[in-house]
């Protein structure tokens, strides 16, 4: 399954077999003429938001129990995840109303209640709430924000050992983008760069020190100042 690859990603040699439900697809439809996710196909979405989980199943063998995805926009990846992962629960991060509304009743349609939770509000407010801190296996991000405000805002939420995994953008399979001592800032440390069906590009970090009291730091700080 893996093919080793010294000093460049590890490459996680394919999507395990999955189709996706027709509910799922008309949800991603309903999503992209909302404006709420972009022109790419369909298939490269789903396939792309499959590869957090192959990334996740690579790394621990086992679906995790709680995901807290940051800025979840539109659905991309948590809402191919909670059908992917059916017995997880989630959480879904994300401020905009519009969104977070979209989110809320596509999770009533599906009947997921009992599992998924949508979060209208900050990251930043999400990891001082004594609900989440600390509390998750796996934080997911996609296109959320620069490193440094993404370490920030998923480390308090994560768990001792919990794992951090970040879509990159396909140029940049940059180390420089994760600098240890700064992730360490937060308590995380790169576990390095992970590529799925040689297409689509993941950053892993792990929690392996609790995230100091001080972050994350007050709503809007993180963006305005970076710690990397
Ligand atoms: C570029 S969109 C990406 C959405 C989705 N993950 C995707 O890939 O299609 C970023 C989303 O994060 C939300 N967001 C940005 N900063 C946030 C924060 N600090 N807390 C919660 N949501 C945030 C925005 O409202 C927006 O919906």
């Amino acid at each position: 399954m893996v093919a080793g690859s010294p000093g460049g990603p590890e490459l996680v040699a394919g999507i395990p077999a999955w189709r996706a439900s027709e509910e799922l697809r008309a949800t991603l439809e309903a999503s992209r003429r909302a404006g709420f996710i972009g022109e790419t196909s369909l298939d490269d979405h789903l396939s792309h938001a499959a590869g957090f989980a192959a990334v996740v199943e690579h790394l621990t063998g086992a679906p995790p129990g709680l995901v807290a995805d940051l800025g979840s926009g539109g659905g991309l990846p948590a809402l191919v995840l909670a059908e992917w992962w059916r017995a997880t629960e989630f959480v879904l991060i994300e401020s905009q109303q519009r969104r977070a509304g979209f989110l809320h009743e596509v999770v009533q349609a599906r009947a997921w209640t009992d599992r998924v939770t949508v979060l209208q509000g900050r990251a930043e407010v999400a990891g001082r709430d004594g609900r989440w801190r600390g509390t998750c296996d796996v934080v997911t991000a996609r296109s959320f924000g620069r490193p440094g405000v993404t370490a920030e805002c998923a480390a308090p939420l994560l768990r001792g050992g919990g794992l951090l995994v970040v879509s990159e953008p396909p140029s940049e399979g940059d180390q420089a983008r994760w600098p240890p001592e700064r992730c360490a800032d937060v308590g995380l440390e790169p576990l390095g760069a992970f590529r799925v069906a040689d297409q689509f590009g993941y950053e892993v970090l792990q929690q392996t020190s609790r995230c100091p009291e001080r972050y994350p730091r007050r709503t809007g700080v993180p963006a305005k100042r970076p710690l990397f």
